[in-house]
Order: structure tokens, then C-alpha cells, then sequence
């Protein structure tokens, strides 16, 4: 890191936690942050559910809801970016404060309850995006029909973005958790895929589930994946676990990750790989914060990893670390492509 985002980063952790992530995602979208352009190489490139990537390092959900800096955060070096989460209509989340930053333990919390302007604005901003984007779709709180909620975010934003994400595992919407059981996530995935054939689109759909499910959940969701046709899984999102934490903010309500998420995260992308024999794309996410890390998730058997916690504490370049680390590492252990190295644990 340079001494100018050493500043930077002190400066805006002196300010409350969501105030700073506003500000930090202003100051990107103005251009004020390093833009390396993409990291790439031929080892680094590689091809995920039809989706070609300069390398597989990704901003996870939620960092940009709104996708008001995609060409910045590509130009920080990045592979791709998800936006979102979206809801059809726009709503303010949770009362504030609602972000908790936890800098002894590496962590965040947040409970912010997806806010967001809504599809119409993302669909504006995503008019003009390049490269890799994929829109993370939620549903709205108040929806007392939140099968549909998802469906409509496909409807608004197909054609807009190369991936789509169903997150059902946000931990800061009442019962949304619960579309993770066997019935509700085969209706909701058997209507999205639906949805997806009805539209004569192609774009891959994932499914991004939560830390905190038992093995046989685990495996009931590999299953249904597979059985409609997902293109893929993300794990994981925030979990609601406390374990081992210093901060004083430890017992907050909401979703925590980075570093103490790690384990996990790791542990049920090992599960799943195991449950889909390498057969499905997994994209690892939870507490990666170096190029090792994201090795080691690409090694138990992720295509590709996304990162956002370990920003805030190491700033937007990290990517292009982590980017620039893996791609040492595979020379290394001398695999030629990424892809060869995914599983190999
Ligand atoms: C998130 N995350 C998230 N995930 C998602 O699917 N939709 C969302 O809207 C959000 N929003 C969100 C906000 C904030 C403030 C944080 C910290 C996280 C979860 C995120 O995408 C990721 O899955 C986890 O944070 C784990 O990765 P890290 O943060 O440990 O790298």
C-alpha cells in the first residue's frame, strides 16, 4: 500500500463507518483511487459459466449497491464486480448506525437490511457498464410476495449484466434466510430458471448461501442447484456467528464477516465441492484478505473469489494484490492456467 491510501484509509476511519464507506466509494467514482487497469495474465484469465474474466478476483455484493463506480473498481484492477443487492423498489434499510467496523478482529458487521435506489436506477447505471458485472438480487422488505421480487429483478435487468446472483442469505431481511430451505428454494430457483427460459436468455444465474447451514442443508442445495441447472454457487455471505471476537462492537446484531468468517467459509466450500464433484462453478467468499487466501479457496475448488471486508482495512488495491499474488503463486506451483489449480486439494 502506498503512504497516500495509508493516509487516506487512516483519515476515513476516523469517521463513522458508513459515512467513510460513502465517501470512499465517492472518492473512487471521481477517480481519486489507483487504477492500475486490469491485472491480467495468460495464467490469470480464465472462463467461469461461459464468463471470460482478466483474472478471477472480484468485489463481493454489497460493496457497490448501487454500481455507481463499476469502471473504477475494474480499473483498481479487479476481474469483475457484483452489484447490489437490488430490490425492485428502492428502500432505505435499517435505522442507523447500522455498519460496525471491528479492526482488532479484521471484521465488519453490518445490519443494513437492503438499501438500495431499486432496478431503475441500477438498470440506468448499468446502460453504459463494461466488463464484467453481475447483479446480486434481493427482495424488498415489505414484499409480501418475495418469489416475485426475484423474479422481477431478472425481468428489469436481464441483458444488463453478465451474471445474476439470488441471494437468499442475507442475514438483515426478516425470514429471507428461510427461501434457503428445500421446498421454498426449489420454487424460487424452478421460477427463476423459469423465468430465465421465458426471457430467451443464457445468462448464469447463481445462488449465494449463508455460513450458517449444516452439512445436510448444505448438500439439499448443491442438489437442488444442480437438478434446475444453476450455473453456480456463492459461499458464503455474512454469518451470524460470534465466536472469538475482541472488539467491543463483537455483540452487535447483524451479519459479520472478514478474517473470523474465514474458516468457515472455507470449510463449506469444501463441502461443496465434495457434494458436486467439481461439476458446478463456486465462487469462494468470506474473510479473503491475501493472495494465499484466495489461493487456498481457488485450491479447495472456487473459480473464482470476491473480497470486501478486507477492504475496508487494506484499501481498493488490494485486488490487484491479491490478483498480482496468485498469479506468483501459480508460477510457482507451476500451474499454466488458474482453472488447473481449482480443486486441487
Ligand atoms: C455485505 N454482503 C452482501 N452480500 C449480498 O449477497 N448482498 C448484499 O447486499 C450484501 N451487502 C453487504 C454489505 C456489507 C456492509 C458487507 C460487509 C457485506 C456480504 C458480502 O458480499 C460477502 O459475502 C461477505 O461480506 C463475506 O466476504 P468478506 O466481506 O469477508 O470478504
Amino acid at each position: 500500500m502506498s503512504w497516500s491510501e495509508r493516509l487516506a484509509l487512516r483519515a476515513l476511519h476516523c469517521l463513522e463507518p458508513e459515512r467513510a464507506h460513502d465517501l470512499a466509494l465517492k472518492a473512487l467514482a471521481a477517480g481519486l483511487a489507483p487504477s492500475p487497469g486490469p491485472v491480467s495474465s495468460s495464467r490469470l484469465a480464465t472462463s467461469v459459466a461461459g464468463i471470460a474474466v482478466p483474472n478471477p478476483v472480484g468485489t463481493a455484493a454489497g460493496f457497490d449497491k448501487n454500481g455507481v463506480a463499476i469502471a473504477q473498481i475494474l480499473a483498481a484492477g479487479f476481474g469483475f464486480a457484483e452489484v447490489g443487492a437490488v430490490t425492485p423498489r428502492p428502500q432505505p434499510g435499517n435505522t442507523k448506525p447500522r455498519l460496525f467496523r471491528l479492526p482488532e478482529d479484521r471484521a465488519v458487521i453490518n445490519r443494513f437490511g437492503f438499501n438500495n435506489l431499486g432496478m431503475e436506477a441500477l438498470a440506468h447505471r448499468l446502460a453504459g457498464a463494461e466488463g464484467v458485472v453481475g447483479v446480486n438480487l434481493g427482495a424488498n422488505k415489505d414484499s409480501t410476495d418475495r418469489v416475485a421480487d426475484y423474479v422481477a429483478g431478472l425481468r428489469r435487468l436481464h441483458g444488463k449484466a453478465r451474471f445474476f446472483t439470488v441471494n437468499i442469505s442475507s442475514p438483515n431481511t426478516e425470514k429471507l434466510r428461510d427461501l434457503q430451505g428445500a421446498d421454498a428454494l426449489r420454487d424460487l430457483l424452478g421460477q427463476v430458471m423459469a423465468t430465465r427460459e421465458e426471457l430467451g436468455a443464457t445468462t448464469p444465474i447463481f445462488v449465494k448461501i449463508a455460513p450458517d447451514l449444516s452439512d445436510g442443508e448444505i448438500a439439499d442445495i448443491a442438489g437442488i442447484a444442480v437438478e434446475l441447472g444453476l450455473s453456480g454457487i456463492i459461499a458464503t455471505n455474512t454469518t451470524l456467528a460470534r465466536e472469538g471476537l475482541r472488539s467491543h462492537h463483537a455483540r452487535e446484531a447483524g451479519g459479520l464477516s472478514g478474517a473470523p468468517l474465514r474458516m468457515r467459509s472455507l470449510e463449506v466450500l469444501r463441502r461443496l465441492r465434495m457434494e458436486t464433484g467439481g461439476n458446478l462453478p463456486l465462487i469462494g467468499v468470506g474473510g479473503i484478505a491475501s493472495g494465499e487466501d484466495a489461493y487456498a479457496r481457488i485450491r479447495a475448488g472456487a473459480s473464482l473469489i470476491q473480497l470486501y471486508s478486507a477492504l475496508v482495512f487494506e484499501g481498493i488495491g488490494l485486488g490487484a494484490r491479491i490478483a498480482r499474488d496468485l498469479d506468483d503463486l501459480l508460477v510457482r506451483d507451476g500451474f499454466a492456467q488458474v482453472a488447473d489449480a481449482v480443486g486441487q486439494d
